[in-house]
């Protein structure tokens, strides 16, 4: 697999993280490439201009340019562990960038900003909004991403927020968006988080931008809460990849003794599923969020159940690889005897992998599209 990124900016040695042997996917794609070349011709960066870079998806972007002391804000936390893997990679000191989640943003006015396009348009939506106030008539804003990642409704949504947009020829596939800011008269509310309230409960769930299924209970997640174990007795249970944290919050309501530990990559999952919890049961429980990736910060032989509706990308990359490693991480940080409960689409087959990793594996319930399995270690 290709690592070394050669632009106009330097030539840089450059991985996704999580690391995995036989890794096959670039840590950069050709639009980032396009955005690069497109800064060194234009001379667009100046020594003291404030850049502020969006969802750059492995660092490409704010490693080439680290000399303008980036801001870099993105929604993943592994991107930002990736991007600073990549930085002590290429021997760059740390101390010239700025890293902030997607809800912590700069307040001080920005003159490039650079978004790669993200996968979620709410996302891009919200970004937009929290940009509007840092952009003067001089800001350049221009987005960057494969043109199978931009539909119509990306363009759209920059002209209603920003101005005028002109696309750039597509090159390899990838293409840049330019616009014209104008000044808006419309007064715009950022229409998120989006709130809904869960069926047969009081509980009003907050949706960041960027959570799984934001604006109503995901059909797969429903299923799963209608088989949640209740009354166990179990002491701490994993809400694994939990979004908005509805199935932790369950958990934590149907089962007294337990304390829940809510994990995600994503600043605003774990924004959310704070906000969810500590509104359903404000100072009578307590429960613990990390932001991290799966289950690496946990100790081996140390949880009495995870459950896990496990995502199917990382960022625009399609497969069972995270699903995969949730499994080996659960293996390890199980107690002996204690359980993995799992749903997926009947399609991802998950069975196989979770068979291999814990030998037996039993299906608790199935409908047409979903099944729910049970492993034990
Ligand atoms: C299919 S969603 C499930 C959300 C929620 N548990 C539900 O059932 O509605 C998968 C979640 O896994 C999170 N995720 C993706 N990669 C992750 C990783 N490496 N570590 C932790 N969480 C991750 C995503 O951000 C997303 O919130």
């Amino acid at each position: 697999m290709e690592t070394l990124l050669d632009v106009p900016q330097g030539r840089f040695e450059l991985q996704r993280l999580p690391l995995r042997k036989n890794e096959v996917l670039r840590a950069w794609d050709a639009a980032d490439e396009y955005l690069l070349n497109y800064i060194a011709e234009s001379n667009l960066l100046m020594d003291n201009s404030h850049l502020l870079i969006l969802n750059d998806g492995f660092g490409a972007l704010t490693v080439a340019l680290n000399e303008f002391n980036p801001v870099a804000i993105s929604d993943s936390w592994l991107s930002q562990q990736s991007t600073q893997f990549n930085y002590s990679e290429n021997k760059l000191s740390l101390e010239k960038i700025e890293f902030k989640g997607s809800l912590d943003w700069p307040t001080q006015s920005v003159d490039v900003v650079l978004i790669k396009v993200p996968k979620t348009l709410a996302l891009l939506e919200d970004q937009l909004l929290r940009l509007q106030p840092l952009l003067t008539p001089k800001t350049t804003v221009i987005a960057a991403g494969m043109v199978k990642a931009m539909p119509a409704s990306v363009w759209k949504i920059m002209e209603q927020y920003l101005g005028t947009t002109k696309p750039s020829l597509a090159k390899r596939k990838a293409r840049l968006i330019f616009t014209t800011l104008e000044k808006k008269q419309e007064q715009f509310t950022n229409p998120y988080p989006f709130y809904y309230q869960l069926d047969n409960t009081n509980y009003l769930i907050a949706n960041h931008a960027n959570v799984f299924s934001r604006e109503s209970l995901d059909i797969g997640t429903r299923f799963l809460l209608d088989h949640l174990p209740k009354n166990t007795e179990a002491k701490d249970i994993v809400d694994l990849g939990c979004g908005n944290g509805i199935v932790g919050l369950l958990l934590a309501r149907d089962n007294h003794l337990a304390h829940l530990h809510f994990v995600d990559e994503s600043y605003m999952a774990i924004a959310s599923a704070k906000e969810n919890f500590n509104h359903a049961f404000a100072a009578t429980k307590q429960a613990k969020f990390y932001l991290t990736d799966g289950l690496t910060a946990f100790k081996a032989d140390s949880m009495d159940l995870i459950i896990c509706n496990p995502p199917f990308h990382q960022q625009n990359t399609v497969g069972n690889q995270i699903a995969l490693t949730m499994f080996q991480q659960s293996r390890r940080v199980l107690k002996k005897g204690k359980e993995l409960m799992v749903i997926g689409n009947r399609h991802l087959d998950y069975h196989i992998d979770l068979k291999r990793i814990f030998r037996s594996c039993d299906v608790i319930a199935s409908n047409k599209k979903f099944v729910i399995w049970k492993v034990k270690k």
